[in-house]
């Protein structure tokens, strides 16, 4: 398949599957969820992360393009998993990004896309016994599935019409997501600065 007749969504997976493999392979490596002290603290990387994407998940405008869009906003389910725990949301040491524009959709890609692969975190948090009523809300699977969700989230990103150089920005959006995500991570988990997970 060529440049020009790949999709938007396509493009989204394909040029940030590295970065996304790379923040998978570093969450695990902090093992949240082989206690509920750790647990805790891959909840706080959560709730820094959703709330950065809650103002867009209820943008007016995107929510006329993408429908019901602000119900799949998840910081609120995550601050109700922190409470479930005795704890609260974490306050992050520097300014949080305020990503508008096409790198708001990256950003928005990037958030919701998570909840896909949550199916795997979801199972592990089962284990710890957390379940969607409590401590592990913001797992839950969207009542249609996880995976026709998806296909319907992505056709209405492909449906937003955007030009290759909007297309473009939005990528790097969801790159800068990826890895605003890490320096989340390892602020909680205490990882020095640029830390990537060991070679496995
Ligand atoms: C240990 C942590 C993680 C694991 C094991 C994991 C696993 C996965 C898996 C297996 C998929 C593909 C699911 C499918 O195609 O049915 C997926 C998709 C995705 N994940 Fe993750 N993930 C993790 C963390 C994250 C994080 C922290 C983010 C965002 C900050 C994220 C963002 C995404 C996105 C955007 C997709 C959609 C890819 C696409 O189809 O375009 N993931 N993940």
């Amino acid at each position: 398949m060529t440049e020009e007749t790949k999709t938007f969504a396509q493009r989204l997976k394909e040029e940030n599957r590295t970065t996304h493999d790379s923040v998978d392979n570093l969450v695990m490596s902090v093992e949240p969820f082989s206690n509920n002290e750790n647990y805790t603290k891959f909840l706080k990387l959560q709730s820094v992360f959703h709330k950065i994407v809650d103002s867009i998940y209820k943008d007016e405008a995107l929510n006329k393009a993408i429908p019901q869009l602000a119900y799949m906003a998840r910081h609120d389910a995550v601050v109700q998993d922190l409470k479930d725990l005795g704890s609260e949301p974490y306050q992050f040491s520097g300014e949080l990004p305020h990503p508008t524009g096409n790198k708001a959709i990256g950003w928005l890609y990037c958030a919701e896309g998570s909840n896909l692969g949550a199916a795997f975190l979801f199972k592990d948090a089962k284990k710890l016994n957390f379940n969607e009523e409590n401590g592990a809300r913001h797992l839950a699977p969207h009542p249609d599935g996880r995976g026709q969700h998806w296909r319907e989230f992505v056709g209405y990103l492909n449906q937003l019409g955007l030009d290759k150089a909007a297309q473009d920005e939005a990528i790097e959006g969801a790159k800068e997501a990826f890895a605003f995500y890490k320096v989340i991570l390892r602020e909680i988990f205490g990882l020095p600065e640029g830390a990537e997970a060991p070679a496995a």
